[in-house]
């Protein structure tokens, strides 16, 4: 799935003022591509992935998935929110078998296919424990599990591991990385943090904040699965840290 953002910009009133949050974002994310958009809190990286979604709309600009325009939500985009998001009184398997359940799958199927989607992120063994049962990494595996199992052609992830103690998160990264180089999913990944970012991407968009601009986009062209103390790695990490903070 391509997705195309042309001249996107978001306003919200708030006691009766108009406040540009986003401006200006012109950005194509291409087929099969993993695109992280990077930037600090508040800069409106959740407001950019919900008009995405079609969840929001922008105040000015158009916003295109394959050339035709983004109307509203669609199986096809797949959102991993920043909360947990799961059903607690659903457990594991019939979680993540929501999405094709609403659809109409028969039960055999869907429950084949739910099953499938726990191995790929390593919770077999888990299906009939609910959510309050989870640690926060299982839950985001679920999540994610829940998400992949609507087939979606976009994964659009916003701040999903940000909870997470360090070395559940970079887990999770490496078998997001894998999932998608074994999935073929074009993924948008919003992250604040810059480690995360140059793990995880393509290209890293990092944005200014209030309002929230591309200031500037690196293509990351090391090989996957990227080793973080190598030069290069490090080196990137600290030119997209210093533009950062700025
Ligand atoms: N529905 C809304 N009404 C009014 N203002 C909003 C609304 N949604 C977001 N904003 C404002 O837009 C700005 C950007 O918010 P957004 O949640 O997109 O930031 P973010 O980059 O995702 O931040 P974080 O990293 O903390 O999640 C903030 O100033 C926020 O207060
Ligand atoms: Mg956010």
């Amino acid at each position: 799935m391509t997705i195309k953002l042309n001249d996107v910009s978001k306003s919200f009133k708030s006691q009766e003022k108009e406040l540009e949050v986003v401006k200006d974002i012109n950005l194509t994310v291409e087929d099969g591509e993993f695109l992280s958009l990077l930037g600090p809190s508040g800069c409106g990286k959740t407001t950019i992935l919900r008009m995405i979604a079609g969840l929001d709309f922008p105040s000015k600009g158009d916003l295109t998935e394959n050339g035709s325009p983004v109307t509203g939500p669609s199986p096809g985009r797949g959102f991993v929110f920043q909360q947990y998001s799961l059903f607690p009184w659903r457990n594991v398997l019939d979680n993540i078998a929501f999405g094709p359940e609403v659809r109409g799958m028969e039960a055999r199927e869907r429950y084949e296919s739910a099953r499938n989607y726990i191995e790929m992120v390593g919770l077999t063994g888990f299906e009939d424990s609910y959510p309050h049962e989870l640690s926060g990494g299982m839950k985001q595996r679920v999540a994610i599990a829940r998400a992949l199992a609507n087939d979606p052609e976009a994964l659009l992830m916003d701040e999903p591991f940000a909870a997470l103690d360090v070395q559940t998160r970079h887990k999770l990264q490496e078998e997001l990385v894998r999932i998608w180089q074994e999935e073929d999913k074009t993924i948008i990944f919003v992250t604040h943090n810059v480690d995360e970012a140059v793990f995880l991407a393509d290209r890293v968009v990092v944005l200014s904040s209030s309002p929230g601009e591309i200031i500037k986009t690196f293509k990351i062209e090391l090989e996957r699965l990227r080793d973080r103390t190598s030069t290069q790695f490090i080196e990137l990490k600290k030119e997209i840290t210093d533009l950062v903070g700025r």
